[in-house]
């Protein structure tokens, strides 16, 4: 089968390779779409990050580069492996796409994202969504009923902007500033919407205003070239403050924006993956007793999110701004991201073209 493999910067090859075997307790999936995240690109220009160099396998896969990459993904379930008996051959589904210690738990209420060697699929090892076909533990799988699966593609992302949700504590009602407007923060913004606050935007790009404005995501978006975002926040909040800030661009500025515009006792959620370590206002951070907390990953909420998706609470469609195949990977993906990023928000590529 064809399968992007990761080598090393600037080195991803279409190669032909097995496929993988179908083993006790896991799913055969026929991969549909599968997005390509900041976190590839990351990858590709400066990598490798996640993924295992040559020589210092995996603790947990075993693996090390090359591997395939894609962690975004969607597909039809091809096989059931001995002892699944709760899904179906030919369901649709999504993957959570976490490599983890198999004695870790993965209920409700465990913080299975920060157990130790936590890494991704597509990244660490053990296949990837950028392939024809893929198998996968049971516990990664959840079923999607009728979503679309280009759209479906999308649910990995959103459950990310969802656990940055849930870590905020916010609830209806609340106001919210989200700090950039890529694929995180819109798709933040969207679940932000979804589940009932008030939402603004500050952006610089025009394209990602554009969507954060014809999406609905947001109620205002700003852009900081304009004026004082901090202050236009509490101009619109009674002179209080936003509840809750959601750093999604790894810029400081921006970071310290959201120390300005939340308002004494909110929380800012950092969802952002720093390659530099900001200098931090810490002097607003003690003044207005904020807290300011991580996140990462997701854990739980990929139920969440497919509900919200299935009723029709947010629509996901307009996010998809391109579709190829995955010989144009590099040309029609990561050159186009790389290049041209502020034009797209997710690029989903098609293992099977
Ligand atoms: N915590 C997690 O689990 C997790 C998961 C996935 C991605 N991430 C991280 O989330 C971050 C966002 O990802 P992305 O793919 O959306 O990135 P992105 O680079 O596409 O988006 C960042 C946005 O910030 C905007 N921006 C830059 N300077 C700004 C300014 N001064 N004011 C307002 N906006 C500004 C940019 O125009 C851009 O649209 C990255 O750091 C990524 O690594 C975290
Ligand atoms: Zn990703």
């Amino acid at each position: 089968m064809k399968a992007a493999r990761y080598y090393d910067q600037r080195d991803i090859r279409i190669e032909d390779i097995p496929e993988p075997e179908l083993k006790p307790g896991t799913v055969a999936i026929d991969v549909a779409w599968c997005g390509i995240c900041g976190t590839d690109l990351h990858e590709y220009l400066e990598g490798p990050i996640f993924i295992p160099p040559k020589g210092s396998p995996h603790p947990i896969s075993g693996e090390e580069a090359p591997v395939t990459m894609g962690h975004e993904f969607s597909g039809t379930i091809s096989a059931l492996g001995d002892g699944v008996t709760d899904l179906e051959v030919g369901q649709n589904v999504v993957v959570e796409p976490y490599i983890i210690h198999s004695d870790v738990e993965t209920g409700p209420g465990h913080a299975y994202q920060l157990s130790k060697d936590m890494n991704f699929i597509g990244l660490g090892g053990r296949g990837g969504g950028l392939s024809e076909k893929i198998v996968v533990e049971r516990r990664w799988v959840h079923a999607i009923g009728d979503i679309p699966l280009d759209q479906a593609a999308l649910i990995e992302p959103l459950s990310v902007g969802h656990h940055a949700f849930v870590r905020s504590q916010a609830k209806s009602g609340d106001t919210a500033i989200v700090g950039g407007a890529g694929p995180i923060g819109l798709l933040t913004a969207a679940v932000l919407k979804a589940s009932g606050l008030t939402v603004y935007i500050s952006e610089l790009s025009e394209a990602r205003k554009k969507m954060a404005r014809d999406t609905g995501v947001a109620d205002q978006v700003f852009d900081p070239r304009d004026g004082d975002v901090a202050q236009r926040v509490r101009d619109l909040t009674g002179g209080k403050g936003a509840d809750v800030g959601f750093e999604c661009s790894s810029v400081p500025v921006v970071l310290n924006m959201l120390m300005d515009a939340v308002r004494p006792g909110g929380v800012i959620v950092n969802v952002s993956i720093w390659g530099h370590k900001p200098e931090v206002d810490m002097p607003s951070l003690v003044l207005k007793e904020i807290d300011l907390r991580g996140t990462i990953g997701y854990a739980n909420d990929h139920p969440s999110t497919i509900k919200l998706v299935q009723e029709g609470k947010l629509d996901l469609a307009p996010f998809i701004t391109a579709k190829i195949p995955l010989d144009d990977l590099v040309s029609g993906g990561f050159d186009q991201l790389i290049n041209n990023n502020e034009e797209h928000v997710k690029i989903l590529v098609n293992p099977t073209a």
